[in-house]
């Protein structure tokens, strides 16, 4: 740990430097530099960044700048999420709080008095989704720490590389979301991997059959001991097997 918080200090000016940004300067309260993702990037770009976590394993620290420029947020500076770091170098958070709900709100409202008609689409899609979300199951608190949700919007959706519905990052993401899933839920998970829908995504990459959203809905999500939510459930079957219904 010693180590690796040297390195990275001795990092910092570099970093500065490198980047043209005198970071004595922007430690001054009277002067405060704009804080840009380039700045951030001059640790957090570097591949393998990574510091040793409580557990005796890594915490990988690298945000793929290419990835993070080609995503939906890729114009957006770090900062205006992560707006509890105001200074670089920056000290240890005790925990990361970003809110995704008030920015989408906000620039709704701006696309609204611009009237840009794409910008107000995409947003008010996003709005929806919000107002899902916080009807669900995942947005109520947890048994065991009421102070937490019991999942917000980036447990699903990864924080740094959201890509729109289309491209190809997307139908990757979208592959991959039993094991995100999975990560909370891992019997319904180890039960999925044995289903026909299970082998046909997981192993054969097959972007047809049934992830554990197109079941549950992506945001309604409801506890499945509730009549309706399982009459909802096996509507969603007939979009896929109209057929058999
Ligand atoms: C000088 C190198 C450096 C720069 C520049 C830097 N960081 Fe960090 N960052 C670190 C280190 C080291 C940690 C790990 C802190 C720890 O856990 O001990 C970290 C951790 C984080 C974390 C995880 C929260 C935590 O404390 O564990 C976030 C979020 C973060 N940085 C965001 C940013 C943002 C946003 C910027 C730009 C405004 C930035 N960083 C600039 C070195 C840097
Ligand atoms: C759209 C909002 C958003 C933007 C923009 C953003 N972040 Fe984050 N970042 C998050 C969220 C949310 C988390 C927490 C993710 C989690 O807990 O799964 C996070 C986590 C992190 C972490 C900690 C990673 C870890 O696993 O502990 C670092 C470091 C970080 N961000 C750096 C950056 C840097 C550098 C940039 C700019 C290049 C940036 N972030 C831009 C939302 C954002
Ligand atoms: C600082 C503002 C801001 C914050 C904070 C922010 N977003 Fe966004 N987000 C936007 C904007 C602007 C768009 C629309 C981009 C466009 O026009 O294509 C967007 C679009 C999206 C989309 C829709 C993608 C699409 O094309 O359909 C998703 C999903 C999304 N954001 C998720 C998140 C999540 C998750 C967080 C929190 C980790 C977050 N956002 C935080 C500004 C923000
Ligand atoms: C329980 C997991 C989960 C949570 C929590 C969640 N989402 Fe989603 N979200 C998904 C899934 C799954 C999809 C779409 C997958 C599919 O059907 O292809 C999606 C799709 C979206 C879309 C439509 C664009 C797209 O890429 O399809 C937006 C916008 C969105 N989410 C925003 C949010 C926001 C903002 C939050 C937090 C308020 C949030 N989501 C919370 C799982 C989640
Ligand atoms: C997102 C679309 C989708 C949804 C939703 C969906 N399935 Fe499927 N299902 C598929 C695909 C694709 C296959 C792969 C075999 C095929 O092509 O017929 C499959 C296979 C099956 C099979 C095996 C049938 C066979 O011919 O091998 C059964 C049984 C089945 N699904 C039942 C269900 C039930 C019950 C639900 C709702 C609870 C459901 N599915 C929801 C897409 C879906
Ligand atoms: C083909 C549709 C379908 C898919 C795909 C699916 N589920 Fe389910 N899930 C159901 C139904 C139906 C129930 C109701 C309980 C039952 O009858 O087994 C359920 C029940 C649940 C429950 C409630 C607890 C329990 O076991 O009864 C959770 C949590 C859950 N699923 C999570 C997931 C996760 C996570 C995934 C993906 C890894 C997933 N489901 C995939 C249809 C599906
Ligand atoms: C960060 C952890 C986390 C993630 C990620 C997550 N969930 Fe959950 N989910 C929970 C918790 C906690 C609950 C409430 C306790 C419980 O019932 O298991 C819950 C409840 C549920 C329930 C209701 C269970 C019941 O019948 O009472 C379903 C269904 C469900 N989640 C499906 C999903 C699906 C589908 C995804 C992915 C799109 C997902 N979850 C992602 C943590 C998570």
């Amino acid at each position: 740990m010693g180590v690796f918080r040297h390195l990275i200090w001795i990092a910092a000016p570099v970093a500065g430097l490198v980047l043209g940004v005198n970071v004595a300067a922007a430690q001054q309260p009277s002067a405060p530099a704009k804080l840009t993702a380039e700045t951030c990037l001059g640790c957090h770009g570097v591949e393998g960044f990574t510091i040793p976590d409580d557990k005796g394993g890594t915490r990988n620290l690298h945000v793929d700048k290419d990835k993070f420029s080609k995503s939906v947020h890729g114009s957006r500076d770090c900062v205006d999420c992560h707006k509890q770091i105001t200074e670089v170098p920056h000290q240890k958070l005790d925990r990361i709080r970003v809110d995704c709900v008030s920015c989408h709100r906000d620039q709704l409202e701006e696309a609204k008095d611009a009237k840009d008609a794409k910008k107000i689409t995409t947003l008010s899609l996003v709005m929806d989704r919000i107002d899902e979300y916080l009807k669900s199951v995942h947005a109520r608190p947890n048994a065991q720490d009421q102070s937490e949700t019991n999942a917000t919007c980036y447990n699903c959706h990864q924080a740094h590389y959201v890509y729109p519905p289309g491209s190809p990052q997307r139908a990757e993401w979208r592959q991959n979301l039993p094991n995100i899933c999975g990560k909370c839920h891992e019997g319904q998970l180890a039960a999925y991997k044995t289903s026909v829908h299970g082998r046909e995504v997981l192993e054969k990459n097959n972007p047809r059959a049934a992830v554990c959203s197109d079941c549950h809905s992506r945001h309604e999500v409801e506890s499945a001991s509730l009549d309706a939510t399982r009459l909802d459930i096996t509507q969603n079957c007939g979009g896929c097997h109209q057929a058999n219904l």
